[in-house]
């Protein structure tokens, strides 16, 4: 699905260059659920920005579904974005002035769904992350854990192919973290592809494959074993 080659992405800070990707390559297969990790300023959150066209490298190809897409034009790479991409954050990143409701509907506005199917497809999705007695709730009026789960159902509003995280579960308590690992395990059951960001082991250990990077480059990738599930 996802072929990255040279990928490299270079910040210009006045005279100083700093070097966040350093080469990437790196396939990533329909239905695969991977998981990065790293040293903090390795360059994670570059990588899955470039990865979800939220971020453009400096240098190399990067394929999807065989074609070359660093060559488009932002408007293209915005429609890329929202036909194939949901994106979780770890500050959750909700509209603080709309309800969960509200908050799972925009992506669908965007893609121009009507009223009535917005509404539908909204209820269906907080059921589903367990935030059906939520509807009406602001942010502020959540916990964390709840929180990333209207983040969930929203990210998933247009069915995307790939689901990206990054460090989901960094603001909440391990009980909510394992919640929250266990609705994606169940996404990438159903075939959601999943590349998540973390620093934690326990939750790397959900994915089946993990990469390992180091000074904007992939230093290990390998497949999880069962043992480390167990443990
Ligand atoms: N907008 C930016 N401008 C300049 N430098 C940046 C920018 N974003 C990131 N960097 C630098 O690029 C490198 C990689 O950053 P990145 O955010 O990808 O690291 P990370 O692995 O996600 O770290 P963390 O675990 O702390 O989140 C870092 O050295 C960072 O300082
Ligand atoms: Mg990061």
């Amino acid at each position: 699905m996802i072929r990255l080659e040279g990928i490299t992405k270079e910040y210009f800070m006045g005279d100083v260059v700093v070097q966040a990707l350093n080469g990437i390559d790196v396939e990533i297969q329909r239905g695969e659920f991977v998981s990065i990790m790293g040293p903090s300023g390795s360059g994670k959150s570059t990588l899955l920005n470039v990865i979800g066209v939220l971020d453009q490298p400096t240098r190399g190809a990067y394929y999807l579904e065989g074609v070359d897409i660093t060559q488009l034009k932002d408007r293209e790479l915005a429609r890329i974005r929202n036909q194939h991409f949901g994106f979780i954050f770890q500050a959750y990143n909700l509209f603080p002035e709309l309800t969960a409701m509200e908050n799972v509907m925009v992506p669908l506005m965007y893609a121009g769904k009507p009223k009535r199917e917005r509404r539908e497809r909204a209820e269906e999705l907080l059921n589903m992350v367990a935030m059906g007695h939520r509807l009406g709730h602001l942010p502020t009026q959540l916990s964390g854990g709840e929180q990333q789960r209207v983040a969930i159902a929203r990210a998933l509003a247009n069915n995307p192919t790939l689901l990206l995280a990054d460090e989901p579960t960094g603001n909440l308590a391990s009980d909510q973290g394992a919640e929250i690992m266990n609705i994606l395990c169940q996404l990438n059951a159903q075939g959601t592809t999943i590349v998540i960001v973390t620093h934690d082991p326990s939750i790397s250990a959900y994915g089946k494959r993990l990469l390992r990077l180091r000074d904007g480059k992939i230093v290990a990738d390998e497949q999880v074993k069962e043992a480390a599930l167990e443990a």
